[in-house]
């Protein structure tokens, strides 16, 4: 199938909503506030796709500064404990799962999934003071998604909706970016960037310039940047689909829930049409980026199920976005984003408004604690 700009797939939409048009102004930090290495803890990530853990086995992951295991159970369920036994600290993840107990390597003690030390090796019982922390983890849109906050505050009703990713034909990939979370989250609420770096990739020609933008926030308390063009110019890989000369209205709106999960919807319609006569299907995809350290992301994609598709969405991410992603994180180093003054644009509109709203879950949490 064709490789439409600004996706790698074709799948029609099921995303939208919007509510108010603002832009937001810079946001000082206030005394004692938390900076951006602090995580929001009370919220829903992304730890993996469901088919990276192995059947009946265990995967390995670095999120939010720590490593966590999380092992698929026998009735389907799974279970996330810090891969760090408590006794001397060996990544349980080296050791066995059996009849969904995890036995560490080193001297045999065995985990529930609670964490409960529920075997020991020798005729003793096993030890009740003896625990590995767990994290509440749930199942949902082909996704392993993990609360690292208060575990009675972990509704999974709270997930952004990610039902359209659970779809034939496409395959669902990961990377990790160098750079932090909310420099990727930059990234992708202002999407001006392709512009400069996807033009080959992309085929664009300019259009978001003659754009109107739009920062909305929905009932679901997400904030979308929305990008809408009438009557332009099609990109160049459209343009064998139209007639000479001919003009087309296109859409890019990104979808953000905190910390960092969102959905790209694409649109390109014939002009003129009210958006009814599409060039291709309405192409929509997750881009949900959980930390791994105060320096790296995961980042978790999708793209059709072809080598070309991959090929594109590897050179995007990996070949355009992520060195420019690296080279901000590398030149900010340790400093705290507002501290190193960033110049703030019309086009950062969605960005801040994204950063604004971790700021204020950071406050609320620091409230909370103190
Ligand atoms: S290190 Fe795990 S049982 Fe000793
Ligand atoms: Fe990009």
């Amino acid at each position: 199938m064709l490789q439409a700009a600004w996706s790698f797939g074709t799948i029609p939409s099921g995303v939208g909503g919007a509510v108010s048009k603002h832009i937001v102004p810079h946001l000082p930090k206030r005394e004692g506030e938390k900076t951006m290495s602090d995580y929001v803890r009370n919220l829903w990530y992304l730890a993996a796709w469901d088919h990276e853990v192995p059947d009946g086995g265990m995967l390995s992951r670095t999120l939010l500064d720590e490593k966590w295991l999380i092992a698929g159970l026998s009735d389907g369920a799974y279970a996330m404990l810090a891969d760090r036994c408590p006794h001397r600290f060996v990544p349980l993840s080296k050791g066995r799962l059996e009849g969904d107990v995890i036995h560490c390597p080193y001297h045999g003690l065995g985990f529930d999934r609670t964490g409960a030390c529920v075997h020991n090796p020798f005729p003793s019982p096993p030890p009740t003071h003896v625990r590995a922390r767990m994290m509440p983890v749930v199942h949902r849109h082909r996704g392993l998604w993990f609360w690292p906050g208060d575990p009675d505050r972990a509704d999974p009703a709270l997930i952004p909706d990610f039902a359209f990713v659970d779809r034939k034909g496409m395959q669902r990939s990961r990377l990790v970016i160098r750079g932090h979370y909310e420099l990727v989250t930059d990234n992708l609420m202002d999407l001006t960037h392709a512009e400069f770096l996807h033009v080959t990739s992309f085929g664009v020609n300019g259009s978001i310039f003659s754009g109107s933008q739009s920062v909305l926030t929905d009932e679901s308390g997400a904030i979308w940047n929305n990008w809408d063009m009438a009557a332009v110019a099609p990109p160049m890989w459209a343009a064998p689909m139209l007639r000479e000369g001919e003009r087309v209205d296109q859409w890019l709106h990104m979808r953000w829930h905190a910390p960092a999960a969102m959905v790209l919807t694409v649109g390109l319609a014939r002009a003129g049409t009210e958006r009814a006569d599409m060039v291709v299907p309405q192409m929509v995809n997750p881009h949900i980026i959980t930390p791994e350290t105060q320096r790296s992301s995961h980042y978790f994609y999708d793209h059709e199920a072809t080598p070309e598709a991959e090929a594109l969405a590897r050179q995007v991410f990996v070949e355009e976005d992520e060195p420019m992603i690296e080279a901000a994180q590398q030149a900010l180093g340790d400093r705290d984003f507002w501290e190193a003054r960033p110049a703030i644009l019309e086009t950062d509109a969605g960005a801040i408004r994204a950063r604004r709203r971790l700021m204020q879950l950071r406050r609320a949490e620091t409230l909370e604690v103190a």
